[in-house]
């Protein structure tokens, strides 16, 4: 049976928020080994960060259960109140594999893999929007402060103005937005920038993304003025960048835990205790590169810069998106590159390249950041990547290399890093055997620099600098 749109009942009858804060998924996620009702906190920085400034502002979250199956969604999480938007199992296809995930994700990442345009998608996506809209203009007192999150959500700013012209909206996007040469392709370009220019302040990760964006209002709207302020409809917009932070605090604690420092050794040993550990982290995305790294090392382990015996990588791939068609296909070319480098580099009960199509659990991942002596952080686009930050982060005693896209938003901070274009399959081959080779003393200095641009702000001042420059607009 296809389940309702109303599958997920809202809480009745709470009081109203002044804080609210919209994203496509709640913090919260079901979790199948906690039997049919069972929840777990969603993965991520963001939701640390958004759950303390939530908890000291009596706020609300608005999102997507991550389900359409009928199920009770707790009425609050770490003190924090929840209100669901339920989503269909044809919106699942529509809005969310459909016109998020396979027409605005590709065309949003340089068109790295061909955007798809359906006007079903679209119709769907409106509707979606609408809904969470909805949810917004009742539960939002007046005067409230509206965070609206990534591009999921672009048309939700205009559609709460237009009910709730009392509310102060702030509206965040997590991934690139891209220059007017690709975002023209989209047949609902003029809408979508409607739909963000309803808000007040219009954040990105970058000033890149910030001016693309600014310079499309100018030219597809009525919007008039400069890339850090237009004047729409007799209302003030501004844009700017706001780059996403790791949540360091957690990290740099967990970094220090015996237990996790332990694991970290035990890695090393299980792994051969090898000279070098080369580490992936990331979401099985067609974006990030990973066929590239299993190809960059490929060669290198040809023409001898690398030892199977000496050099080993470790990849972990988190499942994502996996009925969509881009995804299955990218897991399975992936799957077959690994397994071709450790047919031919690896040895007995010792393969080059340990990959694991895994969610990690937070200390197994913390282990792995310390266990690594590179990190290859390679994607093709990327809003910001957390995972170089993160690695950096735990990187306490100033050892550890990081290998960097310069399209990741982290590059443009991260300069410590071997910095490379992914494009480039020598120059990340360049990249890796320096890398592998920096001695002690460049190491040091590398990760100095690298740790003086990320532990400065954690993602909890990240997120008030936000909401502060959305409170002064
Ligand atoms: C990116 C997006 C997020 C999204 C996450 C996981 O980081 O910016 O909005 O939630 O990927 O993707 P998923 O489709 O599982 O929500």
């Amino acid at each position: 049976m296809t389940p309702r749109p109303d599958a997920v009942t809202p809480p009745v009858d709470e009081p109203r928020a002044s804080l609210v804060v919209v994203a496509n998924r709640l913090p919260v996620q079901p979790d199948a080994e906690a039997g049919v009702n069972g929840w777990r906190p969603s993965p991520g920085g963001l939701v640390s960060a958004l759950t303390s400034v939530l908890q000291r502002g009596n706020g609300l979250w608005i999102g997507w259960p991550g389900t359409s199956q009928h199920r009770h969604v707790p009425a609050h999480y770490e003190g924090i109140r929840l209100r669901p938007v339920p989503i269909s199992a044809d919106e699942y296809e529509t809005f969310y594999l459909g016109f998020s995930n396979a027409t605005l994700w590709p065309l949003y990442h340089d068109a790295i893999r061909p955007p798809a345009f359906h006007r079903t998608w679209w119709q769907s996506y409106a509707r979606v929007n609408r809904r969470f809209a909805d949810a917004v203009t009742e539960a939002a007192a007046p005067g409230a402060t509206v965070w609206v999150h990534d591009y999921q959500l672009q048309l939700v700013p205009r559609m709460v103005r237009e009910r709730r012209p009392d509310v102060r909206l702030g509206f965040f996007m997590h991934i690139p937005f891209p220059p007017l040469e690709l975002f023209n392709q989209l047949p609902w370009r003029r809408e979508i920038v409607e739909g963000l220019l309803g808000a007040d302040l219009v954040g990105f990760q970058t000033r890149q993304s910030a001016a693309n964006f600014s310079r499309l209002a100018r030219r597809l709207t009525t919007a008039d003025g400069t890339d850090a302020l237009v004047q729409y409809e007799g209302r003030r917009v501004r844009t700017g960048a706001f780059p996403i932070t790791a949540d360091v605090a957690r990290f740099a604690a967990a970094a220090q835990d015996p237990a996790v420092r332990a694991r970290a050794k035990e890695i090393r040993q299980d792994l051969g205790d090898p000279e070098v550990i080369l580490l992936g982290v990331d979401r099985l995305d067609y974006t990030k590169g990973i066929q590239q790294r299993a190809k960059a090392l490929a060669e290198l382990y040809a023409d001898h810069s690398l030892d199977p015996e000496h050099h080993v990588m470790v990849q972990i791939a988190v499942p994502s998106r996996e009925s969509d068609a881009h995804y299955e296909r990218e897991r399975h070319e992936l799957e077959q590159v690994v397994s071709q480098v450790n047919g031919d580099y690896g040895l007995v009960g010792r393969p080059v390249i340990h990959y694991l199509h895994q969610n990690m659990p937070f200390d197994e991942l913390v282990a792995l950041y310390l266990a690594a002596d590179v990190m290859l952080v390679t994607p093709f686009r990327d809003g910001m990547n957390l995972v170089a930050k993160e690695y950096v982060t735990c990187r306490t005693d100033l050892t550890g290399r990081l290998i960097l896209s310069e399209f990741a938003g982290a590059a443009t901070e991260l300069r410590g890093a071997f910095i490379v274009n992914p494009h480039d399959l020598e120059g990340v081959k360049e990249a890796i055997r320096s890398a592998v080779r920096a001695g002690p003393r460049e190491t040091r200095e590398r990760m100095a620099r690298l740790r003086r641009q990320t532990m400065r702000r954690d993602v909890y001042d990240w997120a008030t600098t936000f909401l502060g420059a959305l409170e002064s607009t």
